[in-house]
């Protein structure tokens, strides 16, 4: 995907979170799998990051009880008190109460699941889905470092709940994103959808960085700085 980027419109590096590529496949998973009706209440996991982040606010912009899950206090407490979202669970502090704290979080079930994470998260989730859910398979990060195959969730759970699951790839959907650039771009300059990055500067620091990413130590989209951004001085 090639973009034309106006510095003044907005920080360059947005190209490469909420305006970018995390923050279309927020809004594709979302509204075009997820397809969130007023009232629902959608879960989202890895909620700090780059795509939950969006893709809870987006809910709640559509009127829906958003969820997060995410690990940690401080990741919660910015999901919940930073970003809007009704509730958040911190998975890492739940450990075996973590099916009851999403209860908790999630009275009346879940309408849209949208999976960033896979394991132990979604095992908690999907015997909360109610009818007619969907979920968005966006990522299985818990999973990609794991040698054996997961089994993954119960089918027969999501025969007798009817439940939809789709995956995607975004860069499938580039060409479609009209809507997109119609509501982020100005929900993000109205203060509506906020966005968090966590920048680690030098090229050398690239590997490091990424290991953290799958262990969950970056907090908010993760970028490597290589070169002097204009745009924030
Ligand atoms: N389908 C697509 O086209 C597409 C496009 C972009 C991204 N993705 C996927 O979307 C997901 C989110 O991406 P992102 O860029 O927004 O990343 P991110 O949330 O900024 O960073 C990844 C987060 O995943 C969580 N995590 C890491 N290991 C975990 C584990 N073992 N169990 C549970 N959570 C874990 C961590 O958050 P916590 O500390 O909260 O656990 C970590 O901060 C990823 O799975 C990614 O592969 C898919």
């Amino acid at each position: 995907m090639s973009m034309k980027l106006d510095p003044n419109a907005a920080p360059l590096s947005l190209a490469l979170s909420v305006l970018g590529m995390p923050g279309m496949t927020a809004w594709w998973g979302l509204m075009h799998i997820g397809k969130p009706k007023a009232g629902e209440t959608v879960v989202v996991s890895a909620a700090s990051g780059a795509v939950g982040s969006v893709v809870g606010q987006l809910a709640r912009l559509h009127g829906c009880r958003a969820v997060g899950i995410a690990g940690g206090k401080d990741k919660c407490d910015y999901v919940v008190k930073e970003l809007g979202f009704d509730a958040c669970v911190d998975y890492r502090a739940a450990g075996a109460n973590l099916f009851k704290e999403i209860r908790a979080a999630a009275p009346k079930g879940i309408d849209v699941y949208f999976e960033n994470v896979g394991g132990a998260v979604q095992a908690a989730v999907v015997p909360q889905l109610n009818d007619f859910a969907r979920v968005p398979l966006c990522g299985l990060i818990s999973q990609y470092n794991e040698m054996q195959m997961n089994p993954g969730p119960d089918w027969r759970l999501l025969l007798v709940k009817r439940a939809t699951v789709t995956g995607f790839i975004v860069s499938d959907h580039f060409g479609q994103m009209e809507g997109f650039w119609k509501e982020v771009p100005a929900a993000v300059k109205a203060g509506k959808i906020k966005y968090r990055e966590d920048i680690v500067k030098g090229i050398e620091n690239a590997p490091e960085a990424f290991m953290g990413l799958l262990k969950g130590k970056n907090f908010g989209k993760l970028l490597v700085q290589v070169a002097e951004d204009p745009t924030r001085k």
